[in-house]
């Protein structure tokens, strides 16, 4: 078995490589993101790993099927780059890290909120100017609030249980209901009552399609006064100008964005010295009640050493037996 694993990063090279010996599998290491162009490169290999935020080209996958590669395993858990007709056209399997660490994003939304009700933004840029007075930098108690998780998968679980230990009162909101999350009486009936009685809103779930926002002008008025919204999980989620105006007028109080909705192409590059041609973005940048960061909630040690080899292992059992346990159904 050969197998070719594209868009890997420095920090991943060593897991992919350890995985390679261990397993006494060949796979060829490359750097370049999966195009029309460096598929070809996959000629002769059994299976393709890849990640990478860009949009899967749809002419990938007709390469693939003539170069007799049907399996695509992804390093990441969002599939919602992926073309899933043109892998059915050309009877590509998908695989995905369903979980890799939800602790590593629950931590962090938490991590974010906790700086950002303790305004450490704005503290910090306060010191580096050597100006070292309290105000107006009062800070909030996470104890004192009430955390709304919307999405109770592995990552909205993880994050309940560190709001929990931290004294906040949660509510929580999914379509489906988790036993565990259920049998402590913390779902709410609706996205509205999430909004309407939550302190923070923190979000869990996966991009609900192009132009599908969750907080957005409309929902926004639902929320309390002084709100703050935390979002780790995708972009396109909120409509962020809705969001920085609300923050603006004091409607709300800030927000923790750790994923942007045109993020693509700006986020894990290094754009220092230059100016940004995304108005919005700056604007969210300068402003002390946006923690902005680029999309690094999961980049840990442990989260990208699980996404590299769970994502092979997904590749060995698929190419053994067929099918895999992280086998996305590309019918849903
Ligand atoms: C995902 O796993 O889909 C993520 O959002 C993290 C990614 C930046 C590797």
């Amino acid at each position: 078995m050969k197998l070719i694993d594209f868009g890997v990063r420095e920090d991943e090279k060593k897991y992919i490589q350890e995985w390679s010996k261990e397993n006494d599998i060949e796979v060829k290491i490359v750097s370049d993101l999966l195009t029309p162009e460096t598929v070809q490169l996959a000629k002769g290999y059994d299976g393709i790993v890849a990640y990478q935020q860009l949009p899967y080209d749809e002419k990938i996958f007709d390469t693939m099927n003539e170069f007799g590669i049907h399996v695509l395993s992804l390093r990441n858990v969002g599939v919602d780059n992926v073309p899933f007709d043109a892998l059915k056209k050309n009877q590509i399997r998908l695989t995905n890290v369903p979980s890799y660490s939800p602790e590593a994003i629950a931590e962090y939304s938490v991590t974010g909120l906790m700086a950002l009700l303790r305004n450490m933004k704005h503290m910090i840029r306060k010191i580096d100017t050597h100006d070292f007075r309290w105000a107006p930098d009062i800070g909030r108690e996470l104890n004192e609030l009430t955390v709304g998780v919307a999405g109770t998968g592995r990552i909205g679980r993880a994050a309940i249980k560190i709001y929990q230990g931290f004294g906040a009162k949660v509510v929580a909101y999914d379509k489906f209901h988790n036993p565990e999350i259920e049998k402590q009486g913390l779902y709410v009936d609706d996205l509205d009552t999430l909004l309407k009685e939550s302190d923070v809103v923190t979000l869990h779930i996966p991009s609900l399609g192009k132009g599908h926002t969750l907080i957005n002008e409309t929902s926004i008025k639902e929320m309390k006064d002084d709100a703050i919204v935390v979002n780790t999980a995708r972009g396109d989620l909120i409509d962020t100008k809705a969001l920085y105006d609300a923050v603006a007028s004091g409607k709300l109080y800030g927000a923790v964005l750790d994923v942007y909705e045109n993020e693509v192409g700006i986020f894990n590059s290094d754009l220092s010295g230059s100016q940004l041609s995304d108005d919005l973005l700056d604007k969210v940048i300068k402003s002390p009640r946006f923690i902005l960061t680029p999309h690094i909630a999961f980049y840990t040690t442990k989260a990208v050493k699980n996404m590299a080899t769970i994502s092979l292992n997904s590749m060995v059992q698929e190419l053994q037996n067929g099918t895999s346990d992280n086998e996305i159904n590309l019918d849903k």
